[in-house]
């Protein structure tokens, strides 16, 4: 019952629950605000999520339809104020239905931590809800979405943004920021900084994916995850800045 301190001032870490907010869990509140504590969250949210989550379970708008094991929607806390939005499902998520589940769903999870949140505190979802992967030498390979691949899938992508209506979002890695803050987006550069004239959230911003951190060693590494880490809680306080701001009757 803490969750909704999460993003006021207080930003000490705190004890919440971690499962995933369901239709099927959930429990209703009247509140449309993302403010509500963990355990209640906002049954039209929840409903609406359900029922556009059931046709994306059986999409078949591109090949990639073909070689799925599972389609991996996204999960979390619909009602809450940060969406995190990752390029999309490798081998570990198509085998499970779950997002950010293998090595670098593990960083992202320590990360959050370090942050005082878990994944009950967001909603996480990709780009593509179906693992792109090419066969070479008897076995899958993971490559980047295809352009057309990203714009079948897009329809879910802004379902989920529109139900969610987040204050912020985090792109975890530059497949995602090209999607969803402008097309030639450079991590490199842009990384860490926030845009305020997209049409899915008042803020927006990109980090570094956690499996592009993890290819790193040493120095490089520890910076990097470091980065991560302070991005991350860059979006928290985004959202307590956001809520200070935002006119009550908006969102
Ligand atoms: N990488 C992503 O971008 N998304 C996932 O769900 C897992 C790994």
């Amino acid at each position: 019952m803490t969750q909704y301190l999460l993003f006021d001032d207080n930003l000490e870490a705190r004890e919440v629950a971690s499962t995933p907010q369901t239709a099927e869990t959930a429990v209703p509140s009247t509140d449309t605000h993302a403010a509500a504590p963990m355990g209640a969250v906002d049954e039209d949210k929840a409903t609406r999520m359900a029922r556009v989550r059931e046709p994306a379970l059986v999409c078949t708008r591109c090949d990639l339809a073909r070689t799925r094991n599972h389609v991996v929607f996204g999960e979390g806390n619909v009602e809450s104020p940060l969406v995190l939005v990752g390029e999309g499902p490798g081998e570990n998520e198509d085998a499970t239905g779950r997002p950010f589940v293998g090595r670098a769903g593990v960083m992202l999870d320590e990360v959050l931590k370090e942050n005082g949140m878990n994944r009950g505190h967001v909603y996480i979802c990709n780009v593509i809800k179906c693992r792109a992967a090419n066969f070479e030498n008897g076995r899958l390979v993971n490559r980047p979405p295809r352009v057309e691949e990203a714009a079948a899938c897009r329809t879910w992508l802004d379902a989920q943004l529109e139900i969610v209506r987040p204050l912020v979002i985090v792109c975890i890695g530059g497949p995602a920021a090209s999607a969803l803050i402008h097309p030639n987006f450079a991590i490199t550069r842009e990384r860490g900084i926030w845009f305020s004239n997209t049409p899915h959230a008042p803020w927006v911003m990109a980090t570094l994916h956690p499996a592009y951190v993890l290819r790193l060693s040493g120095p490089g590494y520890e910076a990097a995850r470091q980065r991560l880490v302070e991005d991350i809680g860059s979006a928290r306080r985004k959202v307590i800045e956001a809520r200070k701001q935002r006119p009550p009757t908006l969102f």
